[in-house]
């Protein structure tokens, strides 16, 4: 297993290119099922969830092609000769479950594994099988599959509203809604900007939707999908993650491709906290605005608010900043534990439930730390850019999953990092 190890200390300057979303291309893989036309993806991350993607559309019948320049991911779904998504392959990635509404709209049939719980909290399905049921889909859960039939062979239109907003179960229903006979109509939608691609994608392969954005979705059903090509939205989170950077460190550094309208929560957050966003045509570009960072307020909501995925590298900006911050998190339980890890490097954090107060502290120092899930990982990376000495955060797997070149990216504007293999 690898660690990264980080000195701080060192100031950053330059540009950071920011890659295509994952979150956005793991809803955008399983589009290609809907089709027997190829569908091309460009700006595809190279990210072990892509690959796991990858892995589990092939295990389908999907050919998909390895990424090329470009981040090019071509795919087609000419022969789907397997409707059984396997615990093997969903267990590693949540997002696997993306795969049911698909086969269940091209088929009329699927059976797919339940992915089981998660490092941040239960995270259940419920609401992907409700709305696949409004939708007409017969659902029987055995032995950990969900096996789902469509009755009378189509899915057809129907209305759901969503008790909760929820990512993935708005995503699920939309890529059934799109071939299923009639009108549906989903309320209480998710408006994240990875929505809006996957709407923006469908609508490329001759889909008929209407109010992305808004919370509620009506989409048409058509009797077939063409194939497309369609570029892969920023990645927001990866974006905002560079962005604390410079504010954690200090110095100025520019996010090729970034723009404010995909995290505008975030950068009220962070500039009440003392930082200088600039949006021009390269990108946005960040420094402190003038002194040390302030403490703020900070509380997680869907789209438009600000993002559960950037909680906890906030809060490891908070840990140096002056005064005492609250950070409520309201979307996932169980998702403090960085918390600990960065307490190692003498942050002052209380938790309670699902709020932390951390007083900001004049500086950290490096310790050997643990990466417990994705934004944990980098969240220890980024406190270790300012901390005083060495910070090795081992288990960096996690890492992989959500962010490419992390070392090449960072150490491009001046960080002092690298990558190394563990004794065994
Ligand atoms: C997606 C993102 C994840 C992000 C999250 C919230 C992907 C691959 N992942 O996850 O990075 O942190 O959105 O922005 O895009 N819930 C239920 N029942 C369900 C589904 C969800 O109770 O059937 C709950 C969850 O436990 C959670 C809340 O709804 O408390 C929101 O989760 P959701 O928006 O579905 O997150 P994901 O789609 O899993």
């Amino acid at each position: 297993m690898d660690s990264i190890v980080v000195q701080g200390g060192q100031a950053l300057k330059g540009s950071i290119p920011i890659a295509g979303a994952k979150n956005a291309c793991l809803t955008l893989m399983p589009a290609t099922l809907l089709s027997e036309e190829p569908l091309t993806l460009t700006n595809a991350p190279r990210l072990s969830d892509i690959r796991t993607m990858t892995l589990l559309l092939q295990s389908l019948g999907a050919e998909v092609s390895s990424l090329a320049e470009g981040g090019v991911l071509a795919m087609s779904s000419h022969d789907i000769n397997n409707h059984t998504a396997d615990y093997d392959i969903v267990r590693k990635m949540r997002a696997s479950i993306l795969v049911l509404g698909p086969m269940l709209a091209r088929d009329g049939h699927a059976i797919v594994s339940l992915p089981g719980g998660c490092a941040i909290g239960a995270r259940p399905v419920d609401l992907h099988l409700k709305a696949l049921e409004a939708l007409g889909a017969e659902l029987d859960l055995r032995e950990g599959y969900v096996h789902a039939k469509a009755t009378g062979g189509r899915l057809k239109g129907g209305r759901y509203a969503f008790p909760i907003v929820s990512v993935g179960a708005t995503e699920n229903a939309l890529l059934a809604a799109v071939l299923a006979k009639g009108t549906s109509v989903l309320e209480n939608v998710a408006r994240e900007p990875e929505i809006m691609d996957l709407a923006q994608c469908l609508r490329a392969m001759g889909a008929h939707i209407e109010g992305e954005g808004t919370d509620t979705l009506t989409i048409e059903g058509v009797d077939r999908l063409h194939g497309a090509t369609h570029p892969v939205v920023t990645d927001r989170i990866e974006l905002g993650t560079y962005m604390l950077a410079p504010l954690i460190a200090g110095g100025e550094v520019t996010l090729q491709g970034g723009r404010r309208g995909l995290l505008e929560a975030f950068c009220e957050r962070i500039e009440a906290a003392g930082a200088e966003v600039t949006e021009g045509p390269e990108g946005l570009t960040v420094r402190r605005a003038n002194g040390p960072m302030r403490a703020v307020d900070v509380e997680t909501a869907p789209f438009p608010g600000f993002p559960t995925d950037l909680q906890a590298q906030m809060m490891a900006m908070l840990c140096t900043a002056e005064g005492t911050s609250v950070l409520d998190e309201k979307i996932f339980e169980n998702r403090f534990m960085h918390a600990p890890e960065l307490t190692r490097m003498g942050a002052k954090i209380d938790v309670h439930g699902g709020t932390a107060t951390v007083t900001g502290v004049d500086r950290l120092r490096g310790a050997p730390v643990m990466a417990t899930d994705l934004r944990a990982s980098v969240s220890l990376i980024l406190a270790g850019l300012a901390a005083e000495g060495e910070t090795k955060v081992s288990r960096v797997y996690h890492l992989d999953r959500g962010y490419e070149h992390v070392v090449r990216k960072l150490s491009g504007v001046g960080a002092k990092i690298e990558r190394v293999k563990d004794d065994v």
